[in-house]
């Protein structure tokens, strides 16, 4: 038997056994089905963002055949159109909004609706200017684009509780809205800096702090004169500020927005049945506020997954996907997505044909259960008005109407396969916003990326275990065999003993360069790194140090690359490895470690003190993986393939799709059932961007 031969031989009894072991539900799964179903509707969906209020309602039906003909699902409507349905200070029309989404209804389309939020209208920002933004250099912005109301105005909450309520009260019972998008992107344009929003900061601090000798302890103001005597004192920042009180005016951003949300949330859960859904439609990697916060009250999360300029890859859109997934530790949806191409990067050039499908089924594979594009069609004018669509001006469908066509025909065909699935890892890859925002905040060297380390590691970790969660670093973290944290900057007390109760049980949690340097104030602990954890990997940090160039580090990992920082570390206890070190650098590493392992309680904690290059990375992963007992949820797959799994009762299905510029044959761990094309097979041939969808079960 050849070694290729004898691997496959062993994946499939590891599959075999995993299938046995999904026969039922996963007991704890990481990631739950979407608390809500949409009742005689597939498990997987597409659909379109669409503008009624846009068109004369005689053409709405013809847009309406058209989706209907495509297979798409969902339209979220509305979310733009306050001018339409408060067209003055309290008077309401909902009249063309009902007959749009019952027309909808009659061709099989379910709506979403959006709350208008982002885009007052003329009369109420003209009537009520301190419902306008404030910019940070204290300009007032004017009417005409969107997201130009303020989040902390008092009078503007109360205009948005007023018509959120309206809406609620008007669609809250009926069966065609199948759910509520709150606002639009919110975060987009993040604060408003004014009097007003400055006072709410300090009582903000007030309610946190109590007294302001425990700020000003807090926050070291010692320093350079910064002790504030009264509340008052205390400033917005812009541009460079302390430290804790940046880390906290960003957490007051993420308080503003939750709360903001929540002020409508409130009025449409008191009307609206409980099938239908609330969600926000988040962007990505956004840094704005704590994205685990902010989705907790809504039933599940979405996101907007643009290429803009370029095309799509894989693993960075993928990682994506995961983190949105992680928000909640649950399925979520795509709720807008390109038509081919954009209006609003540096150069709007196209997806290839068949790239936007193979989008489409990666959100599916990353556990999406819907992929909304945006839009159905062009606006006449309006800011976005040369934006990718699937109907022209004209109101004729362009080329791309047919390829998400082809998609959600796909989707509708498969979605069985689909239904009480949701992806399953052994690997987590945990994420914070606070660290993000400590590192950001004092990055030490331009280069240092902490986004881009962690898609480093999600890369080499996803390859090898084809299934990665992206959770919060407070998640429940049992049942995941390695758990890996690149950029745990701010890591207190509490956060420390969460990682180690993992780590006696039985977990193996590797830290990145960086880790263990804050609390939760953003001030330096006053122990070396990585701080509570020190004990457990019986070693620390002696300094660290932002390279000007690429040092040597050799080990058990091999030979590569320390690039962009380095760590010099310190063995302190028995039962230390070092497995990777430094050759001949700067004088203060040469031959220092730069990695180091240590057996913990029942598990392992491991400390990588460098960004490494994609080599030993991918050699890290391995080992890693391998010391962890992680496994591959499917088996080898060639160059440019990403395969992605979904678990349900009984039944494993995976979804594989070939990147690569060249036909790709992948063979299956056995056979499955090729559900696109009705067949079953052990092997498939796909052309470059094809997708298979195998499934595993009953
Ligand atoms: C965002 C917005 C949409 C639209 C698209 C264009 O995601 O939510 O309203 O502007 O971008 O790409």
């Amino acid at each position: 038997m050849s070694p290729s031969s004898f691997l496959r031989a062993v994946w499939c009894l590891l599959l075999i056994l995993s299938i046995a072991a999904s026969a039922q539900p996963p007991a704890s799964p990481h990631t739950a089905p979407i608390p809500t179903q949409i009742p005689g509707q597939n498990a997987i969906l597409v659909g379109a963002a669409w503008y009624p209020e846009q068109w004369p309602e005689s053409r709405w039906e013809d847009d309406l055949r058209l989706m209907e003909a495509a297979d798409l699902k969902v339209v979220r409507i509305a979310e733009f159109a306050w001018s339409r349905m408060e067209p003055s200070e309290g008077r309401y029309d909902f009249e063309w909004l009902e007959r749009a989404v019952n027309l909808a209804a009659k061709h099989h389309i379910v709506s979403v609706l959006g709350t208008p939020t982002a885009t007052p209208p003329a009369w109420l920002t003209q009537k009520y200017p301190d419902t306008l933004r404030v910019e940070p250099d204290g300009q007032r912005v004017t009417h005409g684009n969107r997201a130009h109301a303020s989040a902390t105005s008092p009078r503007y909450w109360e205009f948005c509780r007023r018509i959120a309520e309206q809406m609620a009260i008007r669609f809250g019972h009926n069966p065609n809205v199948v759910g509520w998008q709150i606002d639009n992107e919110y975060g987009y344009a993040l604060m408003s800096y004014d009097e007003a929003t400055r006072r709410q900061y300090q009582d903000w601090l007030k309610a946190k702090y109590k007294t302001l000798d425990n700020l000003n302890t807090h926050w070291t103001t010692s320093y350079w004169s910064q002790t504030y005597d009264n509340w008052g004192e205390i400033p917005i920042p812009v541009g460079g500020h302390n430290p804790g009180l940046m880390l906290d005016w960003k957490r007051f951003i993420g308080y503003t927005w939750t709360s903001y949300q929540q002020n409508q949330i409130d009025v449409i859960r008191k009307h609206a049945e409980p099938r239908q859904f609330t969600t926000g439609n988040f962007m990505g990697f956004f840094d704005g506020f704590d994205h685990y916060t902010i989705t907790e009250p809504l039933t599940f999360a979405s996101w907007d997954d643009y290429v803009g300029t370029g095309h799509v890859d894989p693993a960075y859109n993928g990682l994506a996907h995961d983190l949105t997934r992680g928000f909640k530790r649950q399925n979520f949806w795509v709720m807008e997505t390109q038509p081919g191409a954009v209006n609003w990067s540096p150069l709007n050039n196209f997806t290839n044909r068949g790239e936007a499908r193979a989008m489409a089924w990666q959100a599916i594979g990353h556990g999406a259960d819907d992929v909304n594009y945006w839009q159905w069609r062009s606006a006449l004018n309006g800011q976005e008005e040369i934006h990718g669509v699937l109907v022209g001006p004209d109101g004729t469908p362009v080329p791309f109407y047919d390829e998400a066509a082809q998609t959600a025909h796909e989707f509708a065909k498969v979605e069985s396969s689909f239904r009480d699935t949701v992806p399953l890892s052994q690997v987590a890859l945990l994420y914070s916003y606070d660290s993000h925002w400590a590192i950001q905040f004092q990055k030490h060297t331009e280069k240092y990326d902490d986004i881009g380390l962690l898609k480093s590691y999600y890369r080499a970790l996803r390859q090898l275990s084809q299934s990665v969660d992206v959770v919060s670093a407070y998640a429940p973290l049992d049942g995941y065999k390695l758990v890996a944290a690149p950029s745990l900057n701010v890591l207190p007390k509490d956060l420390a003993d969460h990682l180690l109760e993992y780590v006696r049980n039985g977990g193996h949690l590797v830290l990145g360069p960086r880790s263990g340097m804050k609390d939760e104030f953003n001030s330096l602990l006053p122990q070396r790194q990585p701080g509570f954890l020190v004990g457990a990997l019986g070693a620390r940090v002696q300094q660290y140090y932002a390279l000007e160039k690429d040092f040597p580090v050799s080990g058990a990992w091999g030979n590569g690359q320390a690039s962009i920082w380095a760590e010099q570390l310190k063995s302190q206890a028995p039962g230390d490895e070092v497995l990777l070190k430094y050759g001949k650098s700067n004088g203060w590493l040469d031959d220092q470690p730069a990695v180091i392992t240590r057996a913990y309680g029942k598990g392992r904690i491991t400390y990588v003190g460098a960004v490494l290059d994609d080599k030993l990375m991918a050699a890290a992963a391995e080992w890693m993986t391998q010391k962890s007992g992680v496994t591959p949820v499917f088996g080898p797959v060639p160059d440019g393939v990403e395969v992605s799994r979904r678990v349900g009762p009984g039944k494993q299905v995976f979804v594989v799709i070939n990147y690569a510029q060249e036909a790709r044959r992948v063979v299956l761990p056995h056979s499955m059932k090729l559900v696109l094309d009705g067949k079953q097979g052990d092997a498939v041939d796909l052309p470059p961007y094809g997708v298979a969808v195998a499934f595993d079960g009953r």
